[in-house]
């Protein structure tokens, strides 16, 4: 069982309480791949997707996790919402929690916004993303798939190359892959490294051979563009020449490496199309993996409130 009733993020997670997800959301995996897309594990529970941001993976899979562990699941875009009136954060959860809402799964672009709100309201909150924090069920989802690849996570090799600065889903995969026991390697212009990530235990390369050399699993991730104030590298086609992961860099990896990115992805920047599409990728399973871990998340929390609330 989680020791929350919420999931914030994976820095004050336990290793026991990610090997607990990480196994439910396996056999999650596993009942969905043999067709079974009907659980009634939240039967008369109710599930709000509250994001303040874009998304497709991580809404859509909340709203199908919810759903296919049979609870009601609305969903709330803050375009179409009485945030567009002023609403706060705080008036806004209280108004689901008065409607009788078991989860909030929250996307917003402030740091720290889903912690707000956890301690406000009863709801059990789930971050979907917060800023420029963390990202824990996407880091989860990696996880989980690099664990069902290589059967477990201890003495892993994974290197993260990419925008680490404005990343939540880098932190959330080095606090969760540290906890695990596998070694995170980062990448980027220095201008997207954030001074004190190497303090919070990640290996900074100093070059993208040095990052990819042995690693099991390369994750590119995504340039955001849309969170930068302008001038952190001259252009992306620069950005991919000199520090995009490409094809001839593949077998410096270890034997039976995989290739990741948590999506959306800038086709031919962070990493080639031949590395996107190739054998070695595993960017849809990470799609699927996430579907599972969010329905483990879910559940587990679900026991939380079923012994503590
Ligand atoms: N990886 C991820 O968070 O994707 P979305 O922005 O589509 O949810």
């Amino acid at each position: 069982m989680l020791n929350s009733k919420d999931l914030t993020g994976l820095r004050n997670i336990s290793s026991g309480e990610i090997d607990e997800i990480l196994s439910l959301a396996s056999e999650y995996k596993k009942k969905l791949a043999s067709g079974n897309k009907v659980f009634d594990v939240l039967k008369g529970k109710t599930l709000v997707t509250l994001f303040y941001e874009n998304s497709t993976r991580t809404r859509t899979s909340f709203e199908l996790a919810g759903k296919y562990l049979g609870a009601h699941e609305v969903n709330i875009s803050a375009s179409s919402s009485s945030v567009q009136k002023g609403e706060t954060l705080i008036d806004t959860g209280k108004t689901l929690q008065a409607l009788h809402t078991d989860f909030i799964a929250i996307r917003h672009p402030m740091a720290g916004a889903p912690h707000l709100l956890a301690k406000t309201v009863g709801v059990s909150v789930i971050n979907g993303g917060d800023g420029m924090n963390e990202h824990p069920t996407q880091a989860l989802l990696d996880m989980l798939t690099l664990r069902e690849t290589f059967g477990t996570l201890k003495g892993l090799k994974v290197a993260i190359l990419g925008d680490i600065k404005h990343s939540r889903v880098a932190k959330s995969n080095l606090f969760g892959l540290s906890k695990m026991g596998a070694e995170v390697w980062v990448y980027a212009p220095r201008t997207l490294i954030p001074s004190g990530f190497a303090k919070l235990g990640a290996h900074v390369a100093s070059s993208r051979e040095e990052a990819v050399r042995g690693a099991n699993g390369v994750m590119g991730l995504r340039i955001q563009l849309e969170r930068q104030s302008g001038g952190l590298f001259p252009s992306l086609s620069e950005y991919s020449r000199f520090y995009g992961v490409k094809d001839e860099m593949l077998p410096l990896a270890a034997d039976g490496a995989i290739i990741m990115h948590p999506g959306p992805v800038n086709r031919g920047i962070e990493l080639t199309p031949s590395l996107i599409d190739g054998d070695n990728s595993r960017i849809e399973d990470q799609v699927t993996s996430g579907l599972c871990v969010r329905m483990a998340v879910l559940t587990l929390l679900n026991e939380y409130r079923r012994a503590h609330i």
